[in-house]
């Protein structure tokens, strides 16, 4: 292919994609695109998650995307791949979709997208567009940059594919970088896929943007035209933002307890007013996951660097930090003394509809019940073999149930930590019953106070 992607090319989606990073974010990314009709390589470094896929297979669960996996690796517009460079160069368009987990320091840590701009400029064949989606820090793209423009001059001068000595100036004619954060929520990826509410192109050169524009064309949502910086800063600004609200109603919450005011109509009251709206306004036990809390951790240290104290966003982590012992103190207050009491467990997932666990508040929860020497009977719908790597089965202390009431049966309370639709529809008659003594501590306001009293519990829940 010469240096230049041109419009009938992209038109007729003959333009090859490959997306680096088979995760969360990857694989939604991969088969969506191959579902809007584009041929699509995906890969990762963990090659057991390639095998997976080329069985037909999700290496985590998220609703609706078996059947979008199983559509095209049978339309052979989704191919896992263990060839990574051979990837890298058939490709001309590349979704960068690797970790950037956090360092102790709060840092985003990017060796994994620093891994992967050097790969590609070592296999720099021809033009290709480097799409970040991964979330990063403003003035990353510069430093993806540089980094291509530095490992292609030096590293490969002499394959068939880069011969001789480049300058540096042609190396920059042979790429683009883009910054396309994601936003999609894990639970609802592949909805989120179809239907952004907007997308934010992040570039820096006409053929970048005549790319992306093309690209996520057929999705009819607003595709807002940026900088590079200015793309990065949209995404850790949105999530410090629904980050801020969360904790802001969480407090709101503990202020309804003690004043006596219900913290759900009081969200009600606030949601009416278009400047507030209802949306991540709902109190419970935090924050979790592998994006709000890193990403807010990211954003501080980067206003740091920049010589910022950011501490509104400080203030909202730690209001986060503490929401698992405010409701640890519930759980003390209903029960008294933890010590040999079975307490049910209901929700380990960080939130509903996904197995991840990551920064899952459950996990701080359930080491402070077994600290106090609880016996757990812990159910999810579908994050209960994630979580035995962290509580396995043992000693007697840690059990994993097949059904929520089997984790109801002869618990002196039972705690709700997810809000899984499967729990709303739970018969409450036949989990009182099968309950020693009935109590409900319920961390995500699943049901309301008078239905739940009304079928014989004592119920604490949070803001009400
Ligand atoms: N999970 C979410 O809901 C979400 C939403 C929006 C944005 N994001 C961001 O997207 C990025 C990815 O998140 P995720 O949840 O998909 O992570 P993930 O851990 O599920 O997936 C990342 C994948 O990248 C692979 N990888 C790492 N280095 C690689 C390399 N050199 N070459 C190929 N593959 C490599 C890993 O093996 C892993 O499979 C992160 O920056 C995250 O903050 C995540």
């Amino acid at each position: 292919m010469e240096d230049r992607v041109f419009a009938r090319e992209l038109q007729d989606k003959m333009v090859p994609i490959m997306v680096l990073g088979m995760g969360h974010v990857g694989i939604p990314t991969a088969v969506g695109l191959a579902e809007l009709g584009w041929k699509v390589a995906g890969v990762d470094q963990d090659l057991a998650k390639i095998a997976i896929l080329r069985e037909g297979r999700l290496p985590f669960y998220e609703p609706e995307l078996q059947e979008l996996l199983s559509k095209h690796l049978a339309s052979g517009r989704f191919i896992p791949t263990e060839d990574v460079e051979g990837a890298i160069r058939s490709a001309t368009v590349l979704f960068v979709c690797v970790g950037t987990p956090q360092r102790n320091n709060g840092e985003a840590d990017l060796s994994q997208v620093e891994a992967v701009a050097r790969m590609i400029a070592r296999n720099l064949n021809g033009y290709k567009l480097i799409v970040e989606k991964s979330t990063v820090p403003a003035i990353t793209a510069q430093w993806i940059k540089r980094t291509i423009q530095r490992y292609a001059k030096g590293g490969n001068t002499n394959s068939p594919e880069n011969p001789g000595h480049v300058s540096g100036s042609e190396i920059s004619s042979r790429f683009d970088v883009a910054s396309n954060p994601e936003f999609l929520q894990e639970g609802r990826a592949v909805h989120d896929f179809f239907h952004p509410e907007r997308v934010v192109c992040g570039v820096d050169s006409e053929q970048a943007w005549e790319i992306l524009a093309e690209i996520y064309r057929p999705l009819q949502c607003p595709i807002l035209r940026t900088d590079l910086n200015t793309a990065e800063l949209i995404k850790h600004t949105a999530n410090a933002f629904l980050a801020t609200k969360i904790s802001f109603i969480n407090m709101v919450a503990d202020l309804c307890e003690t004043v006596g005011a219900d913290v759900m109509r009081v969200v009600e009251g606030i949601g009416l007013d278009p400047r507030i709206g209802p949306d991540f306004l709902r109190p419970g036990i935090g924050f979790g996951g592998y994006c709000l809390p890193k990403d807010l951790r990211a954003f501080i240290y980067l206003a740091e660097v920049q010589g910022l104290d950011f501490s509104l966003l400080k203030e909202v982590e730690r209001v986060n930090q503490r929401r698992s012992e405010v409701f640890l103190k519930k759980v003390h207050q209903a029960l008294w003394v933890l010590n040999g009491k079975t307490v049910g467990v209901l929700g380990l997932a960080f939130k509903p509809n996904t197995d991840d666990i990551r920064e899952a508040p459950s996990i701080k929860i359930i080491q402070g019940l077994l600290a106090e020497g609880a016996v757990l009977q812990l159910y999810d719908p579908s994050a209960m073999r994630n979580m035995q790597a962290i509580f396995p089965e043992e000693g007697g202390r840690v059990k994993y149930c097949s059904l929520a009431y089997d984790a109801a049966r002869g618990a002196h309370a039972l705690l709700f930590l997810t809000e899984w639709d499967e729990f709303r529809q739970l018969d409450l008659a036949q989990v009182r019953n099968l309950m020693e003594v009935p109590i409900l501590v319920d961390g995500r306001n699943l049901f309301a106070p008078a239905q739940a009293r009304a079928a014989g519990f004592e119920y604490i829940s949070i803001g009400r």
